[in-house]
C-alpha cells in the first residue's frame, strides 16, 4: 500500500492544507541591535505570521558556522551560532510557533559541512584517519591535475589539493564546503542522528539542501560540454552535471531519511532539487518512500508566459507519481524577487496563481508585500556567489536584504546598522503601511490565504485547465461539491474571456484589482490589464 494513502481522500495532511512561509532568518528581524536578524527577532513576529495566515514555518540555518556561506556552511549541526541566539531561544521559538497552531522546519545541510567542522578537521588530519572516508578524497589525476573536470557551482574546479595528505577533495560550493561521501554508511548514520536531535526536540520536518547533489558518480566520469553555455551563466554552467548529480543511487539516501521521520508523528520531508519535471518527481520515490514535498520550482524559473506555465502545469500534474501532493514555490534566498522578475501590478496576479493552484504553496519572506531586489554596490557585496564571480552580476544579496517593517529608521528590522543595505523606499513600502490599506498586497495575500484555507475546491480540489494564450490563463478548482474558476490576465493589456463550449455563471470572490469581489460574471468576462480573478461557479 501506498504510504500517503493512510489518511481518508479529502482528510489532508497538515503539510498538504498548509503554507510554507520562508523565514531568511538574518534578513528577518534583529532583536539584540547587532544589525542580523536572529531567533528572538523571530520569536517577535510569530503573531505577524500567524496573522498572515501561513502555518508552515521554514527556517534557514541557525547552527554554529564560519557564515563563508550564510550558515550553509556548518561546523556543528546540533549547536545554534551566537549571531543568532541561544538553545533556549530556539526551544522557545519552537514552543511558541506551537502555541500558535503553527510548525516548524528545520533547513538541513547534508550534502557538505564546513571545514571547521570536527568530522573534516579529523577527515583531513591523515589518510589513515577513522573519518577519511567521509569526505570524497582522490589521488591525483596524471601530472597533479585534478580527478576530473566536475566545477563548484560557485566557480573553477571543483576539486582542492590538501598539500598535507596529497589528495583532492570535492566541494560542489566553496572549498571551505567539503562534501560528505554519502557512500559510506557511517555518514548515513552520523547525519541521522542529528535529524533525530531536532526531532527528539519536536521539530515538524525538514528542508533538505541540495538534496539532488548528495550522491556523485561512482566512477568519476566527466561530465559533458554544455553547448547553450552563455558567458554571462555561472562557469558552473560550462558542464552539463550528469555525473555529479541526480545519481540513481541518490533515491535510496532520501528513502533513508524519510524511514526515519516515518518513525515519528507527521513530519515533513521537502527537498530543494532543481531538475526538470521527469527528473523531479522521482524525488518522491516509486511508491513515495521519499520526499513529501521535491520543491517545485517553475514558476521561478520559467518566463511569465501565461501559455508557456499552462502548459507546465499539466506537465507537472501529469508527471506527479500516484498519491503523491503537488507543490510552488514563488520566491526563495537563492532567486530574483517575484515582484522584480514580474512587476508590481503582475506580483498581485502571481500571489493568486500560487494560492490557486493545487499543492502546498511556499512564499519567501517579504513577497507578501512585493519586496524587490535591492541594487547592492559592488564593494558592499558579500555572497560568495557573487564575490567568487565578480564579473557575471550572480551575487544573492539583491533577494535577502532586511524584512521592511513599518516607517521607522531601518524599517523597523534592526536598532542597529542593518548588515546588509536595504530598500531605500523601505520606511514606505513595508508591513505597517499595508496593514492599512485595504487594498495592498499584503490584504489581497491574507485575503488568498483565508479563501485557500476555507474553501476545498481550493485547498484540496482537482485542477483542470481551462484556456489559455498569450495573455490569459485559467483553470478549474474542483470537488465534487464545489468549483472554482480562476482566471489570471498575465499581461498589461486588457483582454475578454470566454470560451467554446463552457457556459458557466458565478461570483467574483476575490479579485487583485479594487470593487470587483461580488459581482456575478455569466459565460464571459471583461479582463481589466494585470487582473486575477477567482470566482465561485454555480453547482
Ligand atoms: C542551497 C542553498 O539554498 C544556498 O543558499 C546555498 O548556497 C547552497 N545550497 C549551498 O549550501
Amino acid at each position: 500500500m501506498s504510504r500517503q494513502t493512510k489518511k481518508s481522500k479529502d482528510q489532508q495532511l497538515w503539510w498538504q492544507k498548509g503554507i510554507v512561509y520562508e523565514v531568511y532568518i538574518r534578513s528577518f528581524q534583529d532583536s539584540n541591535g547587532d544589525g542580523i536578524g536572529d531567533l528572538r527577532g523571530v520569536i517577535n513576529r510569530l503573531d505577524y505570521l500567524q496573522a498572515l495566515g501561513v502555518n508552515i514555518i521554514w527556517v534557514t540555518p541557525f547552527y554554529k558556522s564560519p557564515m563563508l556561506d550564510f550558515g550553509y556552511d556548518i561546523s556543528d549541526f546540533k549547536s545554534v551560532d551566537p549571531m543568532f541566539g541561544t538553545m533556549s531561544d530556539f526551544d522557545e521559538l519552537l514552543e511558541e510557533t506551537h502555541k500558535r497552531g503553527m510548525k516548524l522546519v528545520l533547513d538541513q545541510v547534508p550534502n557538505h559541512t564546513s571545514d571547521q567542522h570536527e568530522w573534516f578537521q579529523e577527515s583531513r588530519s591523515s589518510k589513515d584517519n577513522p573519518k577519511r572516508d567521509w569526505f570524497c578524497w582522490e589521488d591525483a589525476g596524471e601530472n597533479g591535475t585534478p580527478p576530473n573536470n566536475w566545477m563548484a557551482m560557485f566557480g573553477g574546479s571543483a576539486w582542492e589539493w590538501d598539500e598535507k595528505t596529497k589528495q583532492y577533495y570535492y566541494h560542489a560550493f566553496l572549498k571551505e564546503q567539503p562534501d560528505l561521501n554519502w557512500r559510506n554508511p557511517e555518514v548515513h548514520q552520523a547525519v541521522l542522528k542529528e535529524m533525530q536531535f531536532w526531532l527528539d526536540k519536536g521539530v515538524d520536518g525538514f528542508r533538505v539542501d541540495v538534496m539532488w547533489h548528495l550522491i556523485k558518480d561512482e566512477y568519476l566520469r566527466d561530465n559533458p560540454e554544455n553547448a547553450d553555455y552563455k558567458p554571462e551563466q555561472p562557469t558552473y554552467n560550462q558542464l552539463l552535471p550528469v555525473y555529479s548529480t541526480d545519481q540513481p543511487e541518490v533515491h535510496d539516501i532520501v528513502a533513508l531519511m524519510r524511514d526515519m521521520l516515518d518513525k515519528y508523528e507527521e513530519r515533513v520531508l521537502i527537498g530543494e532539487i532543481y531538475l526538470p519535471i521527469h527528473q523531479l518527481v522521482n524525488y518522491y520515490g516509486d511508491d513515495n518512500e521519499g520526499a513529501h514535498l521535491p520543491f517545485n520550482f517553475m514558476l521561478l524559473t520559467m518566463p511569465w508566459d501565461p501559455k508557456k506555465i499552462a502548459t507546465s502545469i499539466d506537465e507537472y500534474e501529469g508527471a506527479l507519481p500516484n498519491n503523491s501532493w503537488p507543490n510552488w514555490v514563488i520566491g526563495n534566498h537563492d532567486q530574483s524577487r517575484m515582484a522584480t522578475k514580474v512587476g508590481e501590478a503582475q506580483a498581485r496576479v502571481a500571489a493568486m496563481l500560487l494560492l490557486t493552484l493545487r499543492g502546498t504553496p511556499t512564499l519567501y519572506y517579504g513577497d507578501e508585500i512585493g519586496m524587490q531586489d535591492v541594487s547592492i554596490p559592488k564593494d558592499e557585496v558579500q555572497d560568495p556567489q557573487g564575490l567568487h564571480m565578480p564579473d557575471k552580476d550572480l551575487s544573492r544579496d539583491p533577494y535577502r536584504t532586511p524584512m521592511q517593517w513599518d516607517e521607522s529608521e531601518h524599517a523597523g528590522f534592526t536598532s542597529g546598522m542593518p548588515w546588509l543595505r536595504m530598500a531605500e523606499n523601505a520606511r514606505q513600502h513595508n508591513v505597517k503601511a499595508q496593514e492599512e490599506d485595504e487594498n495592498s498586497l499584503l490584504s489581497l495575500y491574507k485575503k488568498l490565504i483565508r479563501l485557500r484555507q476555507q474553501e476545498q475546491a481550493l485547498h484540496a480540489g482537482r485542477y483542470r485547465p481551462v484556456y489559455s494564450d498569450k495573455q490569459l490563463l485559467s483553470y478549474i478548482r474542483e470537488t465534487d461539491e464545489q468549483r472554482y474558476l480562476v482566471v489570471l490576465n498575465l499581461s498589461d493589456k486588457p483582454c475578454s474571456f470566454s470560451k467554446e463550449n463552457f457556459s458557466f455563471s458565478g461570483e467574483i470572490k476575490l479579485a487583485t484589482t479594487p470593487g470587483r469581489a461580488g459581482t456575478t460574471v455569466r459565460n464571459s468576462i471583461e479582463v481589466k490589464k494585470d487582473e486575477g480573478l477567482v470566482i465561485k461557479l454555480e453547482a
